[in-house]
């Protein structure tokens, strides 16, 4: 049995999707991570009994709260950490600890429009291809290997609001079992 540890800053939709998959198969969440206290996923895990390790970030340096995360996920194990729209830039000494076992999800085809503003960017370029990545983290920003794409071509009509729904069903539908898949390579 696998177990992962998401990282979350926000609403938690990726996360949502992840545990409901995840509550069907052998592996576990066994902790979220977030930096926010603020951020509706410490609820969802919450009402999903999911510990949620809070770390903020404000007033203190990133290797304050990464020592604290790193301590704490120590005591857990787990054999994959998932940003699942985690708003803060891993540093390499926190990579190095869990080098080629760091995923992320980003709402572009990378390595187009990195960064926080990728919805945007993409519903606002002349491209008609549009999709989303998952990618193993590296030192970058958005970076990292690819592991998965997947695309749909628009019509141009749509408003930001339904690309970005389009969007967010593609990473719902995909991030639970690609991470699965990922998992089970690493558990074998
Ligand atoms: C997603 O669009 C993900 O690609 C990006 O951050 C967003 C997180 O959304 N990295 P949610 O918190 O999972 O709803």
């Amino acid at each position: 049995m696998g177990k992962i540890a998401v990282f979350a800053s926000g609403r938690g939709s990726n996360f949502e999707a992840l545990a409901g998959v995840f509550r069907k198969s052998k592996h576990s969440i066994c902790c979220v991570i977030c930096d926010n206290p603020e951020a509706p996923v410490i609820e969802k895990a919450g009402s999903l009994k999911i510990p949620v390790f809070l770390a903020p970030y404000k007033g203190r340096k990133r290797e304050a709260a990464e020592k604290d995360i790193l301590a704490y996920l120590n005591g857990h194990k787990p054999d994959l950490l998932v940003l699942a729209g985690f708003m803060r830039l891993l540093s390499p000494e926190f990579i190095a600890f869990y080098r080629n076992r760091i995923i992320n999800i980003h709402p572009s085809l990378l390595p187009k429009y990195p960064g926080t503003e990728g919805i945007l960017q993409s519903y606002n370029s002349p491209d008609k291809t549009l999709g989303i990545t998952i990618h193993y983290v590296d030192e970058g920003m958005d970076s990292g290997p690819v592991l998965f794409q997947k695309s749909f071509e628009r019509k141009g009509t749509e408003s930001i609001e339904e690309i970005e729904a389009s969007l967010h069903a593609l990473e719902h539908k995909y991030y639970p079992s690609i991470i699965l898949s990922v998992l089970e390579k690493e558990t074998n």
